[in-house]
């Protein structure tokens, strides 16, 4: 049994998701939260990624005729009532003791689809368990392959809709913020889903490098993301790859969607914001599979530039952990919320019905 979820009342004037944020921060302990805002090295993917969205600027429209005007959307076979996700993240018991379960319960009430890390708290069948939100499946490929198939064949059994293959965070970013905040795992705390799966062993060795000696020892090739496709029968979307050669060869293989992404910022720092890597992405793959993107996705104007620049649907990351933070699920249900309303405004003053109208024309 998981310990009981923590659901605070939600502050009154939490009304738009950086308010999530700014009452988290002031909840979270110094080192979760150090792990959980942090960019790589200097934060300057993290910080773009925010800009980037922000700046272009929005044509306004008026007098369109909005009935039976709507957010939905068809994803891998399901229809979703607005394009905005759960992106994976890890250790969501950080900062709620109910974990991974209680985010989805919030997903759910809202009507959200959630991605589910490899790296949860809690085992990916007890997250279903309690969720009524469609699930998706976060991959990390593990040291061995019948581990990694024994998390698709559990993951495929507990009914997650989709495999996300995670591609971009072979090696750890340059994590300085929590290295300065000394943050660690507390105890009680691990990784559920991994439990009996060997771990690379990234104990400084002496002449050796922690890097190339460590986690890369393991780290997935393209002979693998080959392997997977043939393994499942469920979409394996990829998670992270931006070069035009890199998502071709992906294509070609079989991946049925791309995310693109930049792990938050949290990575690779100095690499382009996501609004900059999904018309590229999105040209590249000239409507053949779905092409998502998260990254810095905090307002409804947002999620309506990144439709209009070609993405099917968008994921959000660190507002789930502050939403969960200050409410539990209501909280996660209540950001989602937000964000929905936020983008139907965006619709209405854009003269957008429905997602599809939603196109470069929005732009000034
Ligand atoms: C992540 N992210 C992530 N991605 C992934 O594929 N597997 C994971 O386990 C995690 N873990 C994780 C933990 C935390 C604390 C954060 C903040 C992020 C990356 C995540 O899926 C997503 O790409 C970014 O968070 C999106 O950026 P925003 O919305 O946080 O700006
Ligand atoms: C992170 C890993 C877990 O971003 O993906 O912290």
């Amino acid at each position: 049994m998981s310990p009981a979820p923590r659901r605070d009342p939600i502050p009154v004037d939490c009304v738009a998701l950086c308010d999530y944020e700014r009452h988290a921060l002031a909840r979270i302990d110094p080192g979760a939260r150090a792990y959980i805002e942090g960019g790589g090295a200097d934060g300057i993917t993290r910080a773009a990624n925010l800009s980037a969205w922000a700046a272009p600027r929005l044509t306004g429209r008026v007098l369109t005729d909005f009935a039976g005007a709507h957010t939905r959307i068809t994803l891998f076979g399901a229809e979703l009532p607005f394009p905005i996700l759960l992106a994976p993240c890890a250790w969501h018991g950080l900062v709620n003791p109910g974990g991974e379960a209680e985010t989805a319960l919030g997903a759910g009430a809202a009507g959200a689809a959630m991605v589910v890390s490899t790296q949860a708290g809690q085992r990916l069948e007890d997250v279903a368990g309690a969720a009524h939100a469609p699930l998706w499946f976060q991959l990390y490929f593990q040291m061995r392959r019948e581990d990694t198939l024994s998390l698709v064949r559990r993951a495929e059994a507990a009914g997650y809709r989709t495999l996300v293959l995670t591609l971009d965070a072979v090696a750890n970013g340059v994590r300085n913020d929590e290295a300065r905040a000394g943050f660690h795992l507390p105890a009680g705390l691990r990784a559920a889903n991994l439990d009996g799966i060997a771990q690379p062993d990234v104990a400084p060795r002496p002449g050796e490098s922690p890097v190339f000696g460590g986690m890369l020892d393991s780290a997935p090739v393209w002979d693998d993301l080959a392997w997977l496709c043939a393994a499942t029968r469920l979409p394996v979307l990829i998670k992270g790859a931006m070069h035009g050669q890199d998502i071709e060869r992906a294509l070609a293989l079989g991946v049925a969607g791309i995310v693109v992404s930049n792990h938050g910022g949290r990575v690779l720092d100095t690499l382009p914001p996501t609004a900059e890597i999904l018309p590229r992405v999105v040209a590249q793959v000239a409507g053949r599979v779905p092409v998502l993107v998260d990254g810095g996705i905090r307002r409804g104007t947002d999620v309506l530039k990144a439709l209009a620049l070609g993405a099917t649907a968008v994921m959000v990351g660190r507002p789930q952990l502050h939403a969960l933070a200050v409410g539990g699920a209501p909280g996660v249900a209540h950001m989602l919320t937000i964000l929905r309303t936020e983008l139907e405004v965006a619709m209405a003053l854009t003269g957008c019905r429905t997602v599809a109208d939603i196109g470069p024309g929005v732009f000034w």
